[in-house]
């Protein structure tokens, strides 16, 4: 029998491949959940490059009711489940206010239907991933948990609204329910390796992937969206967290909820430390020895001013702190862009 088997929902996806990665070096046995919807089967070779085996892995849409219970049975019939983490959703904030349908079906739908497998085969430990988008513009920064929850900018930011409610009322109807309700803040970089990234599909909407393809020369000049905000420098702030160390927060947070018996928490996942869009074009530069094409441009509608994360509950419960620095997730995200190409 396998040992410490963990079901990853979206475990195909940018921040699931690397958790998995990190699942296996702490002694668990991954089983991946996914259809590939919004991730490429190609990362089963990076997958495969880095461990020297590919993960086990269940073709199969998360909304769909019938097949996940189906997937969800047979695995626990193996026995020796540690947990489920669940990542499998749509993630772009912008396409969300396009379709919003496609994103209350997609993410709170996998959400429900996730939940309800797990209570009738009896799994109750559950990770979640949620995002610091919950607290909206915060009063007061560093954020921490205890912030209220904003009325959410765009259905993206809502469904992850709903999802940690879902939860909470989940594991007040069943108090044998352990949850983690993980509040990423902005994950960047790539596994240093270069074998697993992002794969931004079209035109990327985030930062770095849009500026490592500008750099490559596969896109326009990066658009810096405002310089009139009320910061140091007039460009929003943000958190920026290597992908490594937030997968390497999943692990922690299974470990300690498979000691703790009817908690739901949210966790700050962040490094603690806000970053201007200058400061990370400049870390980038001086990261790896190239010139970012910039110009400055107007606000995105939408944006927040500033947001960075009180990290110290992520601490204390998990022992966990972020490692890396924005330098090496600058240059691990520089590397990942030359292994998908260049114009040259
Ligand atoms: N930005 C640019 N130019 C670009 C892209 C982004 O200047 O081409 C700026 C944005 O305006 C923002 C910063 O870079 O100030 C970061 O933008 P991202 O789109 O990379 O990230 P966001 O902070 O807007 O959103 C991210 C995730 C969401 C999550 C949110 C929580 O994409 O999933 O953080 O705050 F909900």
């Amino acid at each position: 029998m396998q040992s410490n088997q963990v079901i990853v929902t979206g475990g195909a996806g940018y921040i699931g491949s690397h958790t998995v990665v990190e699942l296996i070096a702490e002694g668990y046995t991954p089983i991946l959940i996914d259809n590939f919807s919004n991730s490429h089967p190609d990362v089963l070779i990076g997958l495969e490059r880095i461990l020297g085996k590919v993960p086990e892995l269940f073709e199969v849409d998360c909304c769909d009711a019938g097949a996940m219970d189906r997937t969800i049975s047979d695995i626990s019939k193996r026995g020796n489940i540690s947990g489920v983490i669940h990542f499998a959703a749509y993630k772009a904030v912008g396409e969300s206010t396009e379709q919003p349908v496609k994103y209350f079906q997609n993410n709170i739908g996998s959400t429900a239907t996730l939940l309800d497998a797990m209570e009738r085969h009896g799994l109750q430990t559950l990770v979640f991933s949620s995002s610091c988008t919950v607290y909206g513009q915060p009063a007061e920064i560093p954020v921490d948990e205890s912030a209220p929850i904003l009325p959410a900018e765009s259905p993206y930011g809502y469904t992850k609204q709903v999802c940690e409610r879902l939860i909470q009322d989940a594991q007040a109807s069943r108090p044998e329910i352990n949850a983690a309700l993980l509040r990423y803040f902005n994950p960047i970089g790539a596994h240093p390796s270069s074998e697993i990234g992002e794969l931004p599909l079209g035109h990327p909407n985030n930062l770095i992937p849009y500026l490592t393809q500008a750099t490559a020369e596969l896109r326009s000049p990066l658009t810096v969206f405002g310089d009139d905000y009320p910061t140091p420098d007039g460009t929003c702030i943000r958190d920026y967290i290597h992908v490594v160390d937030l997968a390497k927060a999943h692990v922690a947070a299974l470990r300690w909820l498979q000691k703790q018996s009817g908690v739901c928490e949210p966790i700050n996942l962040g490094t603690g430390t806000g970053s201007s869009i200058l400061e990370v074009i400049q870390a980038f530069e001086t990261a790896n020895g190239l010139a970012v094409p910039h110009q400055l441009g107007s606000r995105r509608p939408g944006d927040i001013t500033a947001i960075y994360a009180n990290a110290e509950k992520a601490k204390s419960l998990l022992g966990w702190t972020a490692e890396k620095s924005l330098k090496e997730a600058l240059r691990d995200a520089w590397n990942w862009q030359l292994k998908l190409g260049t114009s040259d």
